[in-house]
């Protein structure tokens, strides 16, 4: 590993995105809205505590020899860079002062953000939102959990948390992320049927234009589009695994912490 390079333009931009199971990087070039470097990836540290997911980011930021701008995305609510919630990581990040201490590990500014906003950004700006700047869009991410986020003319309304809306006695994502479809080895049909169950009722409270749908299964969306019905037009997000990542980097850049 050599001395940190600058970075070639103030256009690329180190993203980061801390899942459960596995936390995914990559230099982004935000002209395009693409990777210019492999995606790394690297197991989620168990426990997954602040102090242990800032120490791998900021090994992994170094075996990238990056001296630029990062973003990271995380699965939780964060305003002004503390995280308010962690229902899918270790709860020592409740209250945790995140983004000073990912900036301080790195020796730079580090903005944070949630994971579906930041998804939902990469899809507006580069993805299947790109031409819908008028009326509401909300993008799901079916995952471990469900992640949402919504926006308005363009504009994200930042940290909403649709995955927890009550539904069947829980909150909607035990019943209907991707993960209960493996737990509850699901048919594609009995799932797709828990998904049009929530997406009906999300669209009955904000009446959506579109939606979007996201997260690892959108690579196999046509196995359960068949079974979701709504007014609101549905697609599937078009940037995959990468989604997360671009969209921390693009919020580093050019729109900083809410
Ligand atoms: C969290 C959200 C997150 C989503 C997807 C939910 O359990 O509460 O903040 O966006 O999972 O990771």
């Amino acid at each position: 590993m050599g001395p940190p390079q600058a970075p070639q333009s103030s256009t690329e931009v180190l993203g980061f995105d801390v899942g459960g199971s596995g936390i995914k990087a990559g230099v982004v070039d935000l002209t395009a809205g693409r990777l210019i470097t492999e995606r790394m990836r690297y197991p989620t540290p168990q426990p997954a505590t602040p102090v242990a997911v800032t120490k791998l980011i900021s090994a992994m930021t170094d075996e990238f020899s990056w001296a630029g701008t990062v973003g990271v995305a995380v699965p939780a609510i964060i305003r002004k860079g503390v995280i308010y919630s962690a229902a899918n990581i270790d709860k020592a990040w409740i209250g945790d002062r995140a983004s000073r201490r990912i900036s301080r590990a790195l020796g730079r500014k580090v903005s944070v953000i949630n994971d579906a906003d930041a998804a939902g950004l990469a899809e507006m700006h580069y993805g299947a939102g790109r031409r819908f700047n008028k009326g509401v869009v909300i993008l799901l991410t079916f995952g471990t959990g469900i992640g949402s986020a919504i926006f308005v003319d363009g504009e994200l309304l930042p940290n909403s948390e649709l995955g927890h809306l009550k539904l069947e006695g829980s909150d909607a994502e035990h019943w209907a992320s991707a993960k209960a479809r493996e737990d509850g080895r699901l048919s594609w049909k009995r799932w797709g049927a828990r998904v049009n169950r929530y997406l009906q009722h999300v669209e009955f409270l904000l009446s959506p234009d579109l939606f979007i749908v996201g997260g690892g299964v959108s690579r196999q969306s046509e196995l359960f589009l068949p079974y979701l019905d709504t007014r609101a037009k549905i697609v599937t997000a078009t940037l995959r695994n990468r989604a997360g990542i671009v969209g921390a980097a693009w919020q580093a850049r050019y729109r900083g912490e809410t």
